[in-house]
């Protein structure tokens, strides 16, 4: 018994830098795109217009709830007439019945205020204009010009 406990005890101090590390940083997009993959990715697309068990978060900070085009949302989300700002979407991780009480997402809510603060600004990111990423055109291969020459 005694031996379980320690060893449980052991691995959890292994455990705790890493979360020391993620707290230690006020908002860290990078952390929270780890919290996403882990916690929201499998009903939730970080894409947009894709939509899963969950709209597609894409571009959700600033959005108006229930607002996903071809998504079905309950009666509950979409009347609930809310902006998605980050003290919203605060609010709302950590508890999400008590900010659309009767919300179809099963989700109990993520207690920890540093991994909310990180996801929300990684939920953040997806709206910013040019966060998808572009393939730069590194040189005009060949010698054929795309641009229409009087040639
Ligand atoms: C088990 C599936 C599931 C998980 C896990 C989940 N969600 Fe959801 N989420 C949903 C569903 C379903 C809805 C639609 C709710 C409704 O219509 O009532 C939703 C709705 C939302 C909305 C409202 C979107 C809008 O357009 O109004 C936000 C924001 C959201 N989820 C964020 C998250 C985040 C961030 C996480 C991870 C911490 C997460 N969800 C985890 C299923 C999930």
């Amino acid at each position: 018994m005694r031996a379980g406990m320690k060893r449980l005890g052991a691995a959890l101090l292994l455990l705790a830098p890493l979360g020391a590390a993620g707290a230690a940083h006020a908002a860290d997009a990078a952390a929270g795109r780890q919290v996403f993959h882990a916690q929201c990715a499998i009903c939730h697309s970080d894409k947009p217009g894709v939509n899963k068990i969950g709209p597609s978060l894409y571009g959700v900070v600033g959005r108006h709830t229930g607002a996903e085009p071809g998504y079905s949302y309950s009666v509950a989300n979409k009347n609930s007439n809310l902006v998605w700002t980050p003290a919203e979407l605060d609010a709302y991780l950590n508890d999400p019945q008590k900010i659309v009480p009767g919300t179809k997402m099963p989700y109990g809510g993520l207690h920890n205020a540093a991994k909310r603060a990180n996801l929300i600004a990684f939920l953040a990111t997806l709206s910013k204009p040019g966060a998808v990423a572009t393939a730069a055109p590194a040189k005009p291969a060949g010698g054929k010009a795309a641009a229409p020459s009087n040639g």
